[in-house]
């Protein structure tokens, strides 16, 4: 008799508790709609749109196996590339592309990096009380998932990767965000080069980073990416992240979460080995380089930064020790180095 009325206690204390600590996380499914891979390295990109309500996204869960999928991307957007259901948004695909769909880039305007999945990626969720706030009133409308099949499918076999987000219209109290560090330049045949980016953090805020990414293509050696302090004893270099860059190419967590200041400089590395017989130049295809380093943060009070991209035109005109910082104790060892 004793053991109904101990269930009831437990469960009006559990809905009560419920009541105050809990709000609903619900699960939205960003999935390819049964497309069939027709090619090798083949790029789709799958949107949804975001608009009637103001969303938080706290975590992802990947859909996927590595036996089917290489990567995916997750891309916030004003505007996406198409306004078609699928389209191939190939950004190494130097080739024809696949039929009957249209080729376009993942977002046409205002696209930011939220989530990567490679290989043995497990599901992100953000810190506690932290979300990226999507729709209704933020530069974000559009979702879209980029899928990168490296092999062709075989007879009609059909597929439905994806990511499942994790969302809440419950404010959260610390918003995230993405900002994004690139270089430009030139990498000369036969040689060693650094793309070195670096920019100052102009607006008054702090932020928390707590996750990073590093993306090249087949060049990259090492990725690193730090915060520059300037004080009276010269300046001072915090490693945030390094990495080989052809490991997957997913978010980590960042080495240091320090909190990064206003007029704090943000810089990064890429050390490219070129061992081809050409100059090789940044651009989108395979046959080009990139040099990115991501660096995801949130912020305790507003809104994240306006500052999305940070760019330098890179080798072999802007460097580390030529730019407008004058900045010294480069790490000049420890920033090409695992
Ligand atoms: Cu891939
Ligand atoms: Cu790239």
């Amino acid at each position: 008799m004793m053991f109904p009325h101990m269930l009831l206690v437990f469960l009006v204390i559990f809905l009560l508790l419920d009541d105050v600590f809990a709000y609903d996380i619900h699960k939205y499914s960003l999935l390819m709609p049964e497309i069939h891979p027709d090619k090798d390295e083949l790029y789709l990109c799958t949107p949804v749109r975001i608009v009637n309500k103001q969303y938080y996204i706290v975590g992802f869960e990947p859909n996927a196996t590595m036996h089917d999928v290489h990567h995916m991307l997750l891309f916030g957007c004003s505007v996406p590339g198409t306004t078609d259901d699928v389209w191939d948004c190939g950004e190494m695909a130097a080739s024809d592309g696949s039929k009957n769909i249209r080729r376009a880039i993942p977002c046409a305007e205002g696209s930011h990096v939220l989530y990567a999945w490679a290989r043995d990626a497990t599901k992100l969720n953000l810190p506690e009380d932290v979300g990226f706030q999507v729709g209704l009133g933020t530069k974000i409308k559009y979702l879209v998932l980029q899928v990168h099949y490296s092999k062709k499918f075989p007879g009609n076999k059909l597929d439905n990767s994806g990511i499942s987000l994790l969302y809440t219209e419950q404010p959260q109290s610390k918003l995230a965000g993405v900002i994004l560090l690139g270089s430009g330049g030139t990498i000369p045949a036969r040689s060693i080069s650094h793309m070195e980016i670096q920019c100052e953090i102009e607006e008054e805020k702090t932020i928390y980073p707590f996750a990073y990414r590093t993306h090249t293509h087949s060049l990259g050696k090492v990725v690193s990416g730090y915060r520059v302090r300037k004080g009276k004893e010269g300046d001072d270099w915090l490693l945030l992240g390094k990495r080989d860059p052809l490991t997957p190419q997913m978010f980590y967590p960042v080495f240091n979460k320090d909190p990064i200041y206003g007029g704090d400089i943000l810089a990064a590395r890429c050390t490219m080995e070129n061992y081809r017989d050409r100059d090789t130049y940044v651009g989108p295809t395979n046959n080009d380089e990139m040099c990115n380093f991501y660096l995801m943060y949130y912020v305790e009070n507003g809104n994240p930064l306006d500052t999305t991209l940070c760019l330098s035109d890179g080798p072999p005109k802007e460097y580390w020790y030529n730019s407008k910082y004058n900045l010294n104790n480069i790490p000049d060892l420890e920033a090409s180095k695992l």
